[in-house]
């Protein structure tokens, strides 16, 4: 389970996708993940998987805060915990118990921690900007046919920005194709940050890379904030779930959340097929592929994952 991506905590969807009364199908690094909220209205996650018959979980129903099996009844708590079986009332509900997972809810997203259990050691972490009072954050979802792995360093890449996006995001960089550029990138407990630098003064705006699948970019602006954020999400090994938020401090009406949400696509829709095209989809080692100084920031990401994610998993549980 959650092959190369153990341990970590990823935003899954957003808050609104997770009704009250329906449960929520996500898959996570090939693994079926079923959510739902419990009485309170706070996340659960389980394996999308029922203990009896091995379906779907996320085909059932949430019944006051448990959720039903579709096939004949089983209910479980937020702690995947058998609270009713039809029928057979003198069952021993405490070996019939799904497959907990821990659940979170942050920033206007739903999170899971890529582990077993309820609680995970740590909670998860996303830039200040998007926990403001006076922030509005707004999204979309987006699926891209490859390997997770190369859409983060995409978006960790600032030297395509001038060829992708030189009608957008990249247009300032236009004029300095041609000039030497640096990358000057700051270590930070969370992960870290980048810039680049022109004649040694470092140039407007920045991105952090926030472990393990998160990107935020810093849009320059005086007095206002914008941040986009992009988290890939694997969901196999050919699929990745793109989370585009962008928080901002001005224009805060959701009446403008569209044109933010539109901006984010456009851009993201500028790389998709660049980006899908890359063989293999996932990531080499750094060693397999020709590399210049540049390319610093993905190559701090590479050896991250390679180091830290790439062959690990949890064992299958039982039953
Ligand atoms: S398969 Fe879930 S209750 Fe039977
Ligand atoms: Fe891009």
């Amino acid at each position: 389970m959650f092959q190369d991506f153990v341990d970590v905590w990823t935003p899954v969807a957003f808050s609104g996708q997770l009704r009250a009364d329906r449960p929520l199908r996500v898959s996570v690094a090939g693994t079926a993940v079923a959510l739902f909220r419990d009485a309170q209205g706070a996340p659960a996650a389980v394996l999308d998987r029922c203990p009896h018959r091995g379906v779907a979980l996320s085909l059932g129903t949430v019944i006051q805060g448990g959720l039903q099996c579709p096939f004949h009844g089983w209910r479980f708590d937020h702690a995947g915990r058998c609270v009713h079986v039809p029928w057979n009332p003198e069952a021993r509900r405490e070996h019939l118990g799904a497959v907990a997972i821990p659940a979170y809810e942050l920033a206007g997203q739903l999170w899971i921690h890529t582990s077993l259990g309820t609680h995970a050691p740590t909670l998860p972490t996303v830039h200040d900007s998007l926990l403001e009072a006076q922030t509005r954050i707004t999204g979309i979802e987006m699926i891209w046919n490859t390997h997770w792995t190369r859409v983060m360093e995409n978006m960790l890449d600032w030297s395509h920005l001038p060829f992708v996006h030189r009608a957008s995001i990249g247009r300032t960089l236009v004029p300095l194709l041609g000039e030497r550029l640096d990358t000057l990138i700051e270590e930070h407990e969370w992960g870290w940050r980048v810039r680049t630098a022109h004649r040694g003064s470092p140039r407007p705006g920045m991105l952090d890379f926030r472990r393990p699948n998160q990107m935020n970019l810093h849009i320059p602006m005086t007095r206002r904030r914008l941040t986009l954020t992009v988290a890939c999400v694997p969901i196999d090994e050919r699929h990745t779930r793109l989370l585009l938020v962008a928080a901002r401090n001005f224009a805060r009406p959701a009446i403008f959340d569209v044109f933010f949400n539109r901006a984010n696509r456009r851009i993201a829709e500028e790389d998709r097929a660049i980006v899908e095209s890359s063989d293999p989809p996932e990531i080499p080692p750094a060693s397999a592929e020709r590399s210049v100084r540049t390319d610093a920031a993905t190559l701090r990401f590479r050896k991250y994952y390679f180091s830290r994610l790439k062959g690990d998993s949890l064992a299958r549980t039982p039953g």
